[in-house]
C-alpha cells in the first residue's frame, strides 16, 4: 500500500509527510533534508529577523530543488497586547510593561541561585531589534518576515499561530500554497473561510504551542468540519509510522511531524538536546507559559518549574520572551539539561537515537504503509 493523499498533488511531494515548522530547529539542512527524500521540509522560521529569513530561504534553495515551506507566526493576540501595552493596561491592572522589570528581576535571582552568567549577545538582541529593526516578536516583527515571504516568493506558507487571512491575495498571486496549524475546529472554520489550501489539527499531546485538545480527539473532530473540502493534516504527537497510520485512520491526509525529525543529525538544536530526546521518555514534558508567554509543550525544566512553585503567571506573548530569552541563552551556552533541553512532544519516549532526517522520514513512510496494511486484517 502506498502512501498517497491530496497533500502530495497540492505540494507537489512524493509523500504526504511534512516536517513541522520548529522554531531554530527546522534549519535549511534539516527542510532540505525531508524534501529531497520525498516529503515537505518547512522552515522554523518564528525567530529569523527578516534578513536571516531571506537568507536561510536561499540556503535552502541551494540545497535542494524540491518544494519547501517556511513557517512563521501569526498571533492575533500580539496585537491586543502591544495596544494594552502602550495603554495604561486593563481597569487598573498592572500591563505587561508595568511588570516587566519584576518579572526581570525574577530571572535574575533565578540565574543567580543557578550559577547562569548573562550571555553577551542571546538571540533575541542578535536580530534586527538590536539594530534599529522591529523588536523580536512584536507585531512589526512578524509582519516584516511576511514581506520577505512575499518577495521570496516561497513555495509553500504555513502559518503556526493565527490566521493568514490578511496576506491570502498577495500569496496566491505567487502561487504559494497556505497551510495554518489550529488546535480547534472553531479556529479550523476560520482558516478555512480565509481560503487555505491545508489546515493542520495540532492536538496537545505536540511540542510547542499546542491545544487543550487531544490529538486523537482533535483529528476526526476537524475532518467533519472540513468535510472533504480542505485536506487535514494530523499533529501532535506522531512520532513514528503507527502515528501516521493512525492519524490517517482518523480521516487525516497526512501527518506534520516536529519531535521525531528533532533528533536528527540536521537538526539546528544543540547535541545536549538532542541526548535529552533520546534518554527521556514519556512522562518528562510538560505544558507551560514559562518560555513564550503561550501555553507551549517543552520537556521538564527547573525554570519552568520554577514559575509553579512561585505561583507566579508568565507574562504573555511577547513580554515573556524579553523575561525568559537571557536565562534561556545563558542555560543553552552551559549545556544544562535541567534548564534548557527545549520543546518536544509526548511521543519523545519513541525516539531511540539520533539519525538521519531521510532514514526517520523512510521509517514513517514503511511503518504507517505497515501499520494500514496490518490494519486491513480487522476487516
Ligand atoms: C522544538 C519545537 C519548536 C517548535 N516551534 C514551532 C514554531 O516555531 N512554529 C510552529 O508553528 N510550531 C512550532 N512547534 C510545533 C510544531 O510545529 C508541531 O506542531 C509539533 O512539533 C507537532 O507535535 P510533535 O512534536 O509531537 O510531532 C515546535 C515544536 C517543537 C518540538
Amino acid at each position: 500500500m502506498a502512501l498517497h493523499s491530496r497533500i502530495c498533488e497540492i505540494f507537489g511531494i512524493r509523500y504526504p509527510i511534512v516536517l513541522a515548522g520548529m522554531g531554530g530547529a527546522s534549519v535549511p539542512r534539516l527542510a532540505a533534508a525531508v524534501s529531497n527524500a520525498g516529503g515537505l521540509g518547512v522552515l522554523g522560521a518564528a525567530a529569523c529577523s527578516p534578513e536571516e529569513l531571506r537568507a536561510w530561504i536561499r540556503e535552502v534553495r541551494s540545497l535542494t530543488d524540491k518544494p519547501f515551506g517556511v513557517d512563521t507566526l501569526l498571533p492575533a493576540s500580539v496585537r491586543r497586547e502591544a495596544a494594552d501595552a502602550a495603554g495604561a493596561g486593563d481597569g487598573g491592572k498592572p500591563s505587561p510593561m508595568d511588570l516587566l522589570g519584576d518579572y526581570q528581576a525574577f530571572a535574575a535571582d533565578f540565574m543567580r541561585q543557578e550559577g547562569l552568567q548573562k550571555v553577551a549577545r542571546p538571540r533575541e538582541a542578535s536580530n534586527a531589534a538590536a539594530r534599529g529593526g522591529p523588536a523580536f516578536f512584536s507585531k512589526d516583527f512578524f509582519e516584516a518576515q511576511m514581506e520577505v515571504v512575499i518577495e521570496e516568493r516561497v513555495p509553500v506558507y504555513a502559518a503556526g499561530l493565527g490566521n493568514p487571512g490578511p496576506w491570502m491575495e498577495r500569496l496566491r498571486e505567487n502561487g504559494t500554497k497556505i497551510m495554518a496549524v489550529i488546535g480547534s475546529v472553531k479556529h479550523a472554520l476560520q482558516v478555512a473561510a480565509s481560503g487555505i489550501d491545508v489546515v493542520v489539527a495540532q492536538g496537545h499531546d505536540g511540542g510547542g504551542h499546542n491545544s487543550p485538545i487531544g490529538t486523537m480527539a482533535l483529528i476526526p473532530q476537524v475532518v467533519d468540519a472540513m468535510a472533504g473540502r480542505i485536506p487535514v493534516l494530523g499533529a501532535g504527537g506522531i512520532t513514528d509510522g503507527r502515528g501516521v497510520a493512525a492519524a490517517m485512520m482518523l480521516g487525516a491526509e497526512g501527518a506534520w511531524v516536529g519531535t521525531a525529525f528533532l533528533a536528527t543529525e540536521e537538526a539546528g538544536i544543540h547535541q545536549f538536546q538532542k541526548e535529552v530526546l533520546v534518554e527521556y521518555g514519556d512522562g518528562d514534558t510538560v505544558v507551560s507559559k514559562s518560555v513564550t508567554g503561550k501555553p507551549a509543550r517543552i520537556i521538564r525544566n527547573k525554570w519552568a518549574q520554577a514559575w509553579v512553585d512561585a505561583d507566579k503567571t508568565p507574562l504573555p506573548m511577547p513580554f515573556q520572551s524579553m523575561v525568559a530569552g537571557p536565562v534561556l541563552a545563558a542555560a543553552t551556552q552551559d549545556q544544562r539539561k535541567d534548564i534548557a533541553p527545549g520543546f518536544a512532544g509526548q511521543g519523545m519516549g519513541l525516539i531511540k537515537a539520533i539519525r538521519p532526517a531521510r532514514e526517520v522520514l523512510e521509517d514513517l513512510v514503511d511503518g504507517a504503509e505497515a501499520a494500514l496494511s496490518r490494519a486491513d486484517i480487522f476487516r
